[in-house]
């Protein structure tokens, strides 16, 4: 019975046909998309509070209004991905719990620090940048619910994204000292941006296990290459500089060379030593108390309701 399971769920996965919620899956199938599905919706979440220090401080109305837009379309990225995750019998209070526990991970990137006004257009333009050219690949992926969700969350990002392109351009064609604090946001964001997509290939545990169930459909290098052939010609564009003295393009590979990336720092972030590790974390967690007496609330007038209704 099992093999003939299982014998199904490879043919479907051969033909491209999507595994939804109902279907039977193996179970590690199962737990590699909680895990993957789930440390995208807490990336999501966390991914708030690094722009949100920045709401207030926007330097126009016509900033704050875009700024406030993209954090909030950050929020619905993951209540989409929660929901996704749910389907394959996991709890929201688990996922939560998962996160304020440290079980679960959420990405690298959102440890590190906001300093200037220009991180939100190296933050849009270069982290948003790298999750589009993540999550493309995502809408083909095998599950269901993760793809339909990935067709909407992409839309969005690709906004996100020329949103942060544009402060930097604007920022970069302003004073010396504008440009000078675009470039810094460049140099603080570009090396994290590539550690974001994960280690390399041969260094990741999943990639093989995923890019079979096409979960995933690029590898960590594919879609690193892809991220810098693809950012090189517009920090060009604006007149900024790449912090990698051995960025080049090589002209028979059809793709920049780039240097070496620092993947110490990025275990040290990973194990929850960056810099912003334990800030996030405690907001994450601060949050959820905070909204005890909301969700207690929620809860006894759902009661409240269903019991006038049995009357
Ligand atoms: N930050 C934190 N942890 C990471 C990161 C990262 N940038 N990249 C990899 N890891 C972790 C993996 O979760 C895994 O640990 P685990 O076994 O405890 O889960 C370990 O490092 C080894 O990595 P891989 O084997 O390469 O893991 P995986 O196959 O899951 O690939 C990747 C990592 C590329 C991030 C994949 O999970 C993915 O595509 N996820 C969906 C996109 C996503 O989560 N984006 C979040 C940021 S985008 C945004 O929010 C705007």
């Amino acid at each position: 019975q099992i093999k003939n399971l299982e014998a199904e769920f490879e043919a479907k996965i051969s033909r491209d046909e999507k595994i939804e919620p109902k279907d039977w899956m193996p179970e590690k199938y199962r737990q590699t998309h909680i895990r993957q599905i789930s440390q995208h919706a807490h990336s999501e979440i966390v991914g708030m509070l690094p722009e949100g220090n920045w709401i207030t401080r926007a330097p126009s109305l016509r900033r704050k209004v875009a700024l406030l837009a993209k954090v909030q379309d950050e929020a619905g990225h993951g209540l989409y991905l929660y929901s996704a995750c749910e389907t394959l019998g996991i709890s929201r209070d688990e996922l939560y719990e998962q996160l304020h526990t440290g079980k679960a991970k959420y990405s690298s990137i959102f440890n590190y620090p906001t300093l200037t006004w220009a991180d939100m257009g190296a933050i849009g333009w270069l982290v948003d940048g790298a999750a589009i050219i993540n999550q493309v690949p995502l809408c083909n992926t095998s599950y269901g619910p993760y793809a339909r969700a990935m067709v909407r969350v992409c839309k969005e990002e690709s906004f996100h994204q020329r949103q942060g392109f544009e402060i930097m351009m604007k920022l970069a064609q302003g004073t010396p000292e504008q440009k000078e604090m675009a470039q810094d946001a460049l140099n603080r964001w570009w090396w994290p941006s590539l550690m974001m997509l994960g280690p390399t290939d041969d260094a990741s545990v999943h990639t093989e296990q995923s890019m079979k169930w096409k979960l995933k459909r690029k590898t960590n290098d594919e879609l690193r290459q892809q991220f810098i052939d693809q950012t090189v010609p517009q920090a060009d564009l604006i007149g900024l500089t790449i912090p990698d003295f051995d960025l080049k393009w090589n002209e028979e590979r059809g793709h920049y060379d780039f240097g070496p990336i620092n993947w110490d720092e990025f275990w040290q972030v990973v194990k929850g030593h960056g810099p912003c590790n334990k800030e996030r974390l405690a907001a994450r967690k601060g949050a959820w108390e905070r909204g005890e007496w909301v969700r207690d609330a929620a809860m006894a007038y759902a009661e409240k309701q269903a019991d006038r209704k049995e009357k």
